[in-house]
Parts: C-alpha cells; structure tokens; sequence
C-alpha cells in the first residue's frame, strides 16, 4: 500500500521478482490518484487499486472498509505499507494484526509519526535511521521486526537525511520481508477442532 513515490514498493517488487523470495505481488493500493508509485506498479503490469481518501472524509470506518474488502477480493495474505500515509483505524488492524507490516523512517521508538527528519535535526542526533515493524492499533508502536542505521551529518537538511534514511530502507525492507515470510512458512497452522 502506497500514498507517493514509490521506491520501496519498487525494491519489494525487484526482491519479489526472485523465484525463491517466497511472495509475489498480487496488487499496489493507494488513497491518492495520479501518484508516481500507481504509474510504477502499472508499468510492471502489477494490478493498481486506489481508493482515494477524500472521497471518505467523514468516514474513515467506510475507507477502512473497502480496503479491506479490496485485499480480500485480490487474495492478499500479506500486506506491506511502504509510504502509505494514512492512518488505518482498530478494526481494520485488528483483522490483519500479524499479516500487515510497514516501514517508518526514525529509528523507532523514537520519532513517530509525521515530519521525522526535520524533528531529529532539531534535537540533535547524530545517527538516525528507518525500522519495519509489525502493525499493531498504536501508530508506529508494533513490535520491531528490522532496524537499520544511518548518520546525521553536519549541515544535513531534512531533504538529504530522508534521501540518506530512504536507501537505507532500499536495503531493510525487502530482507525484513523475506525473514518475515519464511518464518510465516516455518510456524505450523494450527488446525482448530470443531
Ligand atoms: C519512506 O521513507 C517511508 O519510510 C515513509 O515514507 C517514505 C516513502 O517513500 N513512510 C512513512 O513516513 C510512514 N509513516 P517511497 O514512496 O519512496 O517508498
């Protein structure tokens, strides 16, 4: 699921193109129209979706809803937010808890949220980073799965920190989507009786 660019949907399809990756990509989704990330997907001949956010201003609950109506639909079993802007509301998480993962730029716990790099300019840091981690209801609080590290450079502007902290997602996210999948492999499904 996308909201801009693109280039970590582009290094998760690229790793996904890899017969022994152990996913292929069934659909992007996006909640804006027009993106680059939309044109990317549809180029490689991926099936696009986008059910555009401002169309459900007043009810995220229905926005939610036919996301999750368009995963199902398409088969999904595994979602990766890769730039997608949107808060997803409890219900929806809660019905993909264990199946959905995104990729913030900060070293989580530090600097949720929006506006990262700006943010940790101003405090100071000298390193900084991008972690994936599991969704759970609490933006950007599920459990880390993978965290990469990056310098903050003296005279670094947000623009060239996010430029630095994005090819370190380059390499992150798609070795943190392979781990995650073959552990998925490795867990026996539990057979519930009746
Ligand atoms: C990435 O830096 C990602 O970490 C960030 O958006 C960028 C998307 O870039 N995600 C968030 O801020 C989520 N809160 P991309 O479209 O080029 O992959």
């Amino acid at each position: 699921m996308v909201s801009g660019t693109g280039t970590n949907m582009e290094v998760l399809l690229n790793a996904m193109a890899d017969p022994d990756f152990g996913a292929n990509p069934v659909m992007v989704l996006s909640n804006r129209p027009g993106i680059p990330a939309l044109e990317k997907a549809a180029n490689r001949g991926i099936r696009v979706v986008c059910i555009d956010h401002r169309h459900y201003l007043d009810n995220r609950l229905d926005f939610d809803a036919a996301i999750d109506a368009a995963l199902r639909q398409a088969r999904v079993s595994v979602v990766c937010l890769a730039g997608f802007m949107r808060i997803l509301g409890f219900q929806f998480v809660s019905a993909w808890e264990g199946r959905i993962l995104n990729i913030h730029p900060s070293l989580l716990p530090e600097f949720p949220g929006l506006d990262t790099h700006r943010r940790v300019i101003e405090t100071g840091k000298t390193f900084s980073g991008c972690t994936v981690h599991a969704v759970t209801p609490e933006l950007d609080a599920g459990p880390i799965l993978g965290q990469a590290a990056v310098p903050v450079l003296p005279g670094d502007t947000p623009t060239c920190l996010a430029a630095r902290v994005n090819r370190a997602e380059h390499r992150l996210y798609p070795a943190v989507l392979r781990r995650f999948l073959n552990k998925r492999r490795e867990t026996p499904t539990r057979l519930t009786t009746p």
